[in-house]
């Protein structure tokens, strides 16, 4: 092949309780990267659409995150980056993620002996960590793997796949509010009392059995969140009116979508999606507030081609 065209779906990352641990993949929300080999040994970015982002190579989590993993192979090889951005960066849906793990995945199927794509998270993580100024994999394993992914450990770096609640509806709530990864990260505790820390891990051991046994009464209760969530509601527009609006609808967790501003609502029926969508559309347009919405669902699809010649 000498050129590829992928799609890496976007993700709800920290899924309430799961702050950089835990995150899942959204069904036809993605980012499409087009990678062609050159004759030199430059990675180029042709174009973004889609965001104001720099073209300079050594400034882009696409381009630095494919840089890794050449340097893994020692391989002195070029390729055109042209990338399409269906959801902006900075809106918790984790664009940039997205953007390292297709590069990765894009590029190395175009190498000689590509790796599996399984191998290939830690070179995504380091565009990632470009972006966001740390490592956290919670983004980008579910972009480049699909599905419900929990992050055991950074060092060694070590992660498994939970059952996705494939039958939810997934609401995102997207004010068009700009929130970068890397100063919502500032806002968050640096270190907890042992009874939030109690609170939080028993959430998220409860979160994990619930996907396991579909029991969504206790998802919803287990989705609550003690860490992030109380620093960086304030960064979003009406998020409490938000929330109450979409558990007045029968919504079975919701919370921020990675460092926000959006958010994320799950629902057993398509109706009262539709009912709580309304109403949240008519609360932000009486604030003057443009939101958008994607209705999604749990994905197990992560990176994937579309087109190869
Ligand atoms: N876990 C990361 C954070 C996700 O909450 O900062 C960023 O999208």
């Amino acid at each position: 092949m000498e050129s590829i065209k992928v799609h890496a779906p976007a993700t709800v990352a920290n899924v309430g309780c799961g702050y950089d641990t835990i995150g899942f993949a959204l069904d036809g929300v993605y980012e499409e990267i087009i990678v062609s080999k050159r004759s030199d040994d430059r990675l180029v970015l042709q174009a973004i659409e889609g965001a104001d982002l720099s073209l300079d190579p050594e400034q882009n989590v696409a381009t630095i995150a494919a840089k890794a993993l050449l340097d893994y192979f020692g391989i002195k090889a070029g390729f055109d980056f042209h990338i399409k951005k269906f959801f902006k960066p900075g809106s918790g849906l984790g664009s940039s993620a997205s953007s390292a793990a297709g590069a990765v995945y894009a590029v190395n199927q175009l190498l000689p002996n590509p790796l599996k794509t399984s191998e290939l998270l830690p070179f995504a993580l380091e565009g990632e960590a470009f972006a966001s100024k740390c490592y956290h994999a919670d983004n980008v394993a579910p972009s480049l793997l699909g599905g419900f992914i929990v992050i055991r450990s950074y060092d060694p770096l070590d992660y498994f796949a939970l059952p996705i609640a494939d039958e939810l509806h997934v609401l995102i709530v997207r004010p068009s509010v700009e929130v970068k990864t890397s100063e919502a990260k500032g806002i968050v505790p640096k270190s907890l009392d042992i009874a939030t820390a109690r609170n939080q891990w028993g959430n998220l051991a409860s979160l994990i059995h619930a996907l396991h046994v579909k029991d969504w009464s206790r998802l919803k209760a287990s989705i609550e969140d003690f860490i992030a969530e109380p620093v960086r509601k304030s960064l979003i527009p009406d998020y409490e009116e938000a929330k109450v609006i979409a558990h007045d609808h029968e919504c079975v967790g919701f919370n921020i979508s990675g460092s926000g501003p959006s958010m994320f609502a799950l629902f057993i029926q398509m109706e009262q999606m539709i009912k709580a969508k309304k109403e949240i559309s008519d609360l932000y347009a009486k604030k003057g507030i443009i939101c958008d919405f994607f209705e999604s669902r749990m994905s197990n699809q992560g990176c994937n081609v579309i087109e190869g010649k």
